[in-house]
């Protein structure tokens, strides 16, 4: 029915293949919404004619099977589409219609995106990436020579380097937590990071879902447990933001980054940055305009000349994934995962480094094999497969990440699971 109904979108005697985009965008959107009305995300998680329409979205490559999606994620053809024909548009006369014309848009952009997120559009401000992002947080805040900063050393390497820089120059401490991956015990990770707070803490940095395995940190009890302590939190949700389904005020923190071309599937080089309204005033941005202690959260909007059609094709990224619903799409990643993990997990030679447990992993995981390299795996996936993924050693971990999208199939996966079955059968 479902197949049907959407096919019909597609072919129906009502549209060419080519109509006009608006129309054949607006029109797909509301049937990847409205199709599966009433039925329960797990249940549409598992019906692969709901999926391959959504995925019929996505422009992917038929040479290779992308299974690295962690680490960027492709965008939808209208996406793509949107941020050519505004392109065009700029390049007819830049300053016309990027500062006069396209401008216009940021606000109802900003709109969106609260609206999306759950708070107030004058606690967002866009921007280019999640290291934009929370650099502007780690190096706004004012903080004093021996104030603490609690983090892990599975945080991004962009977040350690920033605040070891601040580490450096200003003298604050980094205390960090000793987690150790996977874990599925939110206790023992709230304490890893709570042995670690002291009186002169002052900030604790929280990734949402670590990049390197995917282990999903229990945020607002963390949170809870450091403004017990008069400490503020900072959230990197480079990769929890429109794959986990929150609302931001849900998690705890007082600040969060995230990029929006990784699950939001925006256009490549776009990110946001929330605050809490209270706090804007104290953080200095990270590019300054004429007034760096103002309550206005677009202050942090100063970025010299960017990119207005990556920017405004936000929006169209937005809608999709609307449309899909942040349940449904949840539910779906996580079945991915679970799909190909939960045999590979069962093979003599192969280690699972993350949690098959839904309160600790969603999308992304990583597998190492027993006497080979992160390299090494990697390698094999592709030269023999055409499976691309990350090679990851990082700390404790050596493997290779794993990363489906919406638009991935169970026919790629059953391919995954083949090649990893010549790895770690015994
Ligand atoms: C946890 C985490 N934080 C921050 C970033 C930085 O994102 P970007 O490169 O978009 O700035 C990444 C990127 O992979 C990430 O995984």
């Amino acid at each position: 029915m479902i197949r049907r109904n959407f096919l019909g979108v597609l072919t129906g005697s009502s549209l060419s293949l080519h109509p006009g985009l608006k129309l054949l965008s607006d029109e797909y959107l509301s049937e990847i919404a409205r199709l599966p009305a009433g039925v329960h995300p797990a249940v549409l998680a598992t019906d692969e004619d709901y999926w391959a329409q959504v995925g019929q979205a996505y422009t992917t490559s038929p040479q290779i099977i992308n299974l690295n999606n962690g680490g960027v994620s492709p965008s939808p053809q209208i996406v793509q589409d949107a941020v050519e024909r505004y392109n065009r548009y700029a390049n007819e006369a830049p300053t016309y219609y990027m500062w006069r014309i396209m401008d216009q848009g940021r606000e109802p952009l900003r709109e969106n995106l609260a609206t999306y997120a759950g708070c107030s559009a004058e606690e967002i401000a866009i921007n280019r990436n999640a290291t934009e992002a929370l650099d502007t947080i780690i190096m706004g805040l004012p903080l004093e020579k021996g104030d603490e900063v609690v983090m892990t050393r599975y945080d991004y390497p962009n977040m350690l380097h920033a605040w070891r820089q601040r580490e450096l120059r200003d003298g604050i401490k980094i205390r960090y937590a000793a987690l150790e991956l996977p874990v599925e015990n939110e206790e023992q990770i709230v304490q890893s990071f709570t042995a670690q707070m002291t009186s002169r803490t002052r900030v604790v940095h929280i990734t949402h879902i670590i990049n390197w395995n995917g282990q999903i940190l229990p945020v607002r009890k963390i949170a809870e447990e450091a403004h017990k302590r008069g400490a503020e939190v900072v959230i990197d949700a480079a990769h929890s933001f429109a794959h986990l389904d929150y609302k931001i005020p849900d998690l705890g923190g007082d600040y969060l980054g995230t990029s929006l071309h990784k699950w939001l599937s925006a256009p490549i080089g776009s990110g946001m940055l929330w605050i809490k309204r209270e706090k804007i005033s104290k953080i200095f941005p990270l590019i300054p305009n004429d007034s760096p202690r103002s309550e206005n959260i677009r202050k942090f909007e100063n970025l010299g000349t960017r990119s207005f059609p990556i920017e405004q094709a936000i929006g169209v990224a937005l809608k999709f994934q609307e449309a899909i619903g942040n349940q449904r799409k949840e539910a779906r990643l996580r079945y991915l995962k679970n799909y190909w993990a939960e045999e590979a997990a069962k093979l003599p030679k192969i280690k699972l480094n993350t949690s098959l447990d839904h309160r600790y992993s969603c999308a992304l995981a990583h597998v190492g094999v027993e006497g080979k390299e992160a390299s090494e795996i990697e390698s094999f996936l592709f030269s023999k497969y055409k499976i691309h993924t990350s090679p990851i050693k990082w700390e404790a971990l050596n493997g290779v990440r794993i990363t489906p999208h919406v638009y991935t199939t169970l026919k790629d996966l059953d391919r995954l699971k083949e090649a990893l079955y010549q790895l770690g059968r015994g």
